[in-house]
């Protein structure tokens, strides 16, 4: 039930209370008024009845006296006057009682009244008959008499005290009127007050106690415990509120859980975006435009090399920037433009070392709009930069390579023909000849010749190499006493073998010359003595450390390092020194080629060569051969036959003229028959007219519409038996880098003498296949 329901029941409960308690107010009245005058009436015939007796008294007492005495006309004129009046009196009177009397109580007085009529009449016929039968007369006045007697004596007493009792009884009816109503209205009053205030106690208890409730309920809500819910134990208004609280703790809770998860979210994507930036690659830090570090991510700090603090504690740019003119170009251009992108600079790290970066960014801008601080995104482009450095360096060395290879290839067909040609001609000139020493000179000429062209060829990687799958730990091993004669008695030399060296393929005579050179090296760097350590290690190279160097790829590898306590190599020197014919050396001493030969060598054969020097110090060469699943060859032995003279028949192909006619002629004189081709085309005819078995074919392996391979792989087809030499002092990429060129293949290497020639082709006619 409403609240508004209930007291509008009790405000009706009170106002029936009111108006049963006025009814019984007004009903004591009415009853008292009629009591009161139930009690006037009996009171006032009281009154009436003792006047009656009075005049009725005196009626007797005047019958009395008119019957003893007699009067003169004109008083008894008089009295009878008064008599009459006394009667008129007597009977208005008796009138006014019965006025005054309930008709069911009015028997008293009718016997009164038929008394007084009887009285009446006899004193009106005594009158009549006076002075006419005056005895007749005399006995209407005697029973007059008589009855005024009876009246005074019988009626009257008895009607008086009737009257008396009546009188009697309305008064204490009156009394117990007025007793009864005042108990009725003060029980009505106790009633009344009693239910009022049980009302007003229930209701008010009531209403405090949904309040109470509600306050405590309001109190946990507003100290969100907002999963309580108040009591709603009544269907009103309270029962209403604490729904509404209830439905309003519910909405705060869901929300607040809302709230909670937004927090949350939030919360995940500030962590998000905190793992994004310190979880970078790359450094990010705000900065104030003085440049004070303001906010940093770990990236940068490990870039500069500083821990986070220290790099947020620095108060100047002049800490990070090499040319603090940099760092006043970048404000202002940020400024100007709002942004900046890949802006190079060189920064520096906490020991001092430099490092090249790209800087990208933008400006914070406050709530007015103006600019409060920058945002920045720093790439670390040392590597990258180094990279292209070596990239360059290594196009540069391909370049150079290139065109000393040309050269040399073009070099070393000339000097096949001098050499050739100055031994022909050395072998028919007899000593004392006065020609004899300066042909020898020209021998030895053309001989240095062709080492310096050995040297371009091999830096220009297009030398023909031998591979063979061996062990650097047995070179090292054989190479120790040449070595130690080498370096001399200042020099101490230390070799640290690893015994589980795994097997790399390479030619083993150009891997000693590496060694050579770079021991040769060592030993001119230390001219006052020291130590030269080399060391022989298997390695593993990872991704990241190869990253640093163009050349190679990830995997296994031998790592043969040279290292010396010598003068050491600034870097300007050490950007050089695989250029061929860099040289610090005075004039005469060095040639420039040491270096270059052995970067040649590695590099053809699949490794590379890293240095590592300090001036003063000392200078490491470290070099990398890759690592074959292989177990190491024997080494084959090179006996050259005792006589190279042969009948047989050779087939010679060579574009180069001059090398072409020296061949035929130092073969023709060692008794062979010597068929000549210039092209593939001649050859092939030859091959296909030539009566007669053609025991050799001689060809280079350059030539000009196909290589030497490919010719002799055709011309076999046609001869089944004819054996195959190939010569040449320059292999194309392709051939050597496949490895075409095993130890299977005859091969000649030019310049070549004509004792080497003809001891070649008389090894390879005699093979047994
Ligand atoms: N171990 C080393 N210590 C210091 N400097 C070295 C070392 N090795 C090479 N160099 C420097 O590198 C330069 C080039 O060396 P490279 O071997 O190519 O030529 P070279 O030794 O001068 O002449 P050569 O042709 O006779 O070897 C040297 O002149 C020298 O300045
Ligand atoms: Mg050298």
């Amino acid at each position: 039930m409403s609240i508004r329901l209930r007291l509008i029941f009790a405000f009706l409960a009170i106002l029936v209370l009111i108006v049963a308690y006025l009814i019984v107010y007004f009903w004591g009245a009415a009853t008292r008024d009629s009591a009161v005058t139930q009690l006037d009436r009996a009171r006032t015939r009281q009154v009436i009845v003792s006047s009656l007796r009075e005049d009725i008294g005196n009626l007797y007492k005047q019958i009395s006296l008119s019957n003893e005495v007699k009067l003169p006309d004109a008083e008894t004129y008089e009295f009878d006057q008064l008599l009459k009046r006394r009667l008129r009196s007597i009977s208005e009177d008796i009138s006014k009682l019965e006025e005054l009397t309930d008709p069911q109580e009015r028997q008293r007085i009718e016997g009164l009244r038929a008394k007084y009529a009887e009285l009446s009449s006899e004193w009106t016929s005594y009158y009549e008959l006076l002075g006419k039968d005056e005895s007749s007369a005399l006995t209407h006045l005697v029973r007059a008499g008589l009855l005024a007697q009876q009246m005074l004596n019988q009626s009257l007493p008895a009607l008086q005290e009737s009257e008396n009792q009546a009188a009697q009884d309305a008064a204490a009816e009156f009394q117990a009127v007025g007793r009864f109503t005042n108990r009725l209205v003060m029980i009505f009053f106790l009633l009344s007050t009693i239910i009022s205030l049980t009302v007003a106690y229930s209701l008010s208890s009531y209403l405090t106690q949904g309040l109470k409730e509600l306050r405590a309920g309001a109190a946990l809500i507003g100290g969100m415990q907002l999963d309580y819910q108040i009591p709603a134990r009544h269907r009103d208004e309270i029962g209403d509120l604490a729904q509404a609280f209830n439905d309003m703790a519910k909405k705060l809770l869901a929300a607040r859980l809302q709230l909670m998860q937004t927090n949350e979210d939030l919360r995940a994507s500030e962590q998000r975006h905190r793992s994004l930036v310190d979880h970078a690659v790359y450094g990010m830090y705000r900065c104030t435009l003085e440049g004070r570090f303001l906010d940093i991510n770990p990236a940068l700090a490990s870039m500069l090399n500083y821990t986070p603090a220290e790099l947020l504690a620095l108060d100047s740019p002049a800490n990070i920037y090499v040319n603090n003119r940099d760092w006043l170009d970048l404000v202002q251009n940020i400024q100007s433009k709002g942004r900046i992108e890949a802006v190079e600079v060189q920064w520096k790290r906490k020991d001092g070392t430099q490092l090249t970066v790209r800087l990208s960014g933008s400006v914070g801008l406050d709530e007015e709009g103006k600019t409060k601080d920058l945002e920045m995104i720093v790439e670390d482009f040392t590597e990258r930069r180094q990279l292209e450095e070596q990239l360059r360096q290594a196009q540069k060395m391909e370049a150079v390579g290139r065109l000393a290879g040309g050269v040399a290839h073009d070099f070393n067909n000339l000097l096949t023909v001098i050499k050739g040609h100055s031994d022909l001609i050395l072998s028919d000139l007899r000593h004392d000849h006065p020609l004899h020493s300066d042909v020898e000179e020209i021998e030895r000429a053309a001989d240095r010749a062709a080492a310096v062209t050995g040297q371009l060829l091999a830096f220009s990687r297009r030398q023909v190499l031998a591979p063979r799958v061996l062990n650097i730990n047995t070179l090292v091993e054989k190479m120790e006493k040449l070595l130690l004669r080498l370096l001399g008695e200042d020099v101490e030399l230390v070799a640290v073998l690893d015994p589980k060296l795994r097997a790399v393929k390479a030619d083993p005579s150009q891997i000693e010359q590496v060694i050579m050179n770079l021991a040769v090296n060592a030993r001119d760097a230390m001219p006052r003595g020291g130590v030269l350590t080399l060391r022989t290690v298997n390695v593993r190279l990872d991704e990241a450390y190869v990253r640093e160097h163009v050349a190679l790829k990830p995997g296994e590898y031998n790592m043969l390092s040279v290292r010396d306590t010598g003068v050491g190599m600034d870097k300007t020197t050490q950007a050089r020194i695989f250029e061929p014919f860099f040289t610090t050396k005075e004039q005469g001493k060095g040639t420039g080629l040491g270096l270059s030969t052995a970067y040649g060598i590695v590099r053809q054969s699949g490794g590379d060569i890293w240095v590592h020097s300090q001036p003063d110090v000392g200078t490491t060469f470290k070099v990398y051969l890759p690592i074959v699943d292989a177990e190491p060859e024997a080494a084959i032995s090179q006996a050259a036959s005792a006589d190279s003279r042969g009948t047989e028949t050779v087939l010679v192909v060579e574009d180069e003229t001059g090398v072409r006619s020296l061949v035929r002629q130092v073969l023709q004189q060692k008794g062979y028959h010597v068929l000549v081709a210039e092209s593939r085309d001649e050859a092939l005819h030859i091959c296909k007219t030539h009566k007669g078995p053609i025991h050799l074919l001689l060809s280079d392996v350059v030539l000009k519409e196909i290589n030497g391979q490919e010719l002799s792989r055709c011309l076999v087809r046609f001869r089944p038996d004819m054996r195959v030499l190939l010569m040449s002092g320059y292999t194309e990429d392709a051939i050597v880098q496949r490895g075409v060129l095993n130890h299977d293949t005859n091969f000649l290497s030019k310049p070549f003498t004509p004792a080497s020639l003809s001891a070649k082709v008389r090894e390879v006619l005699d093979k047994t296949v």
